[in-house]
């Protein structure tokens, strides 16, 4: 076992670090010379994309997390209505699925029992079933009409980190490929979302580079019962996939918000020194973030915001930010989940816990 940890301490740190490699691979292998996406898994025409009229992308844990950036990615490259549902909601409420579906399960294992019914209930009722699995031959790969797979490598620690950028590569490359199938967006647009992708790689790496500001954090904070994570837009989605890291790892209470959710409720537990994580990296919504920052610094909170690198307003208001290299909007997430990652990995190394083997959890839940 420590010849495959490779020096490092766990698993899970590990798979961190292979993550510029795991999303280089994922983009690489499906861009033919001149820069186009070749999907060689999937067979979708334009017929068959004209057809659909409603996409579901069902999924668990982080895998459903991967699936809420996969719906912005799709409804804003392939103007198809996305809806998003965990799967064991999603098999037992009888959703409106035909054969104008496009079912899209998504899925590290492949194994996951709930994913694996709810594909199958989508595929009673007609829907066409693609899927974005990281193990090949997996029972969700084998039982769909089309098949992605991420090139994440082998997952070992039970919290899944490379997979989940490598999902959010993939989600992003169907987006744009049915969005050059269907004819929905500009030769130059497409272009330039490539070209950005291309550069996330060595962005990640830059990350992983510089994490001591990072673990001092976790060293200062680990003792916090409690956590908060709030975001707006793509981040709100990044922030529940970072709560789950530190929930599972570290058993600290945590959860995540919409931040213009928070004087609907979450405000009430903020009290002094309360630690909230605030993802700021949307530059549309940079301004309404900050104000949100400064609304739980009122009340007390120590706020540690996760920002572009230059935008350094967000210094004024929150106790500590951690800067992410400069991308587009739309392309944050595969970056800002990195110091989300390393944070709750730090606090629960500082904390003592098993951090591969977490109480409690399975890798792969093949039962109900
Ligand atoms: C378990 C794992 C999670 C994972 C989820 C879905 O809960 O602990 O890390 O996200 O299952 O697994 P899947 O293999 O379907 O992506």
């Amino acid at each position: 076992e420590a010849a495959e940890k490779e020096g490092y301490q766990h698993f899970m740190i590990k798979e961190i670090h292979e993550q510029p490699k795991g999303v280089h691979e994922t983009l690489m292998r499906r861009l033919d010379k001149d820069h186009n996406i070749v999907l060689d898994g999937i067979k979708l025409t334009k017929e068959d994309l004209e057809k659909i009229n409603k996409v579901y992308i069902v999924a668990c844990g982080t895998a459903y997390h991967a699936g809420l950036v996969g719906r912005y990615a799709i409804e804003k490259f392939a103007k198809i209505p996305v809806e998003v549902d965990v799967a064991s909601e999603f098999r037992y409420r009888d959703p409106f699925v035909d054969e104008n579906t496009l079912f899209i399960a998504v899925s590290q294992s492949g194994e996951t029992l709930d994913t694996l019914a709810a594909l199958r209930e989508a595929k009673r009722k007609g829907a066409r079933i693609l899927s974005v699995v990281n193990v090949v031959g997996s029972s969700v790969a084998r039982e769909s009409h089309d098949v992605f797979y991420t090139w994440a490598g082998p997952e070992i620690a039970v919290a899944s980190t490379k997979a989940y950028t490598t999902q959010l590569m993939a989600m992003y490359l169907i987006a744009l490929n049915m969005a050059s199938t269907k004819g929905t967006m500009s030769k130059e647009d497409y272009s330039k979302v490539v070209a950005e992708l291309k550069t996330l790689p060595e962005k990640i790496e830059k990350i992983l580079g510089d994490i001591d500001k990072i673990q001092h954090q976790a060293d200062a904070q680990f003792s916090n019962e409690s956590v908060f994570f709030m975001g707006r837009g793509l981040d709100v989605n990044v922030a529940h996939e970072g709560s789950l890291k530190l929930k599972e790892i570290s058993y600290i209470n945590s959860f995540a918000i919409a931040a213009g959710e928070l004087k609907h409720g979450t405000i009430a537990l903020i009290e002094d020194g309360t630690l909230v994580i605030a993802l700021a990296t949307q530059d549309h919504l940079y301004e309404k973030m900050l104000s949100n920052i400064q609304e739980v610094k009122a009340r007390g909170a120590y706020v540690l915001a996760v920002a572009k690198e230059g935008n350094k307003e967000a210094e004024k208001t929150a106790d500590v930010v951690m800067y992410i290299p400069d991308t587009t909007d739309e392309l944050t997430p595969i970056l800002s989940v990195i110091p989300l990652q390393l944070f709750a990995y730090f606090i629960a190394v500082a904390r003592g816990c098993d951090v591969d083997k977490p109480k409690n959890l399975a890798k792969s839940v093949t039962v109900e």
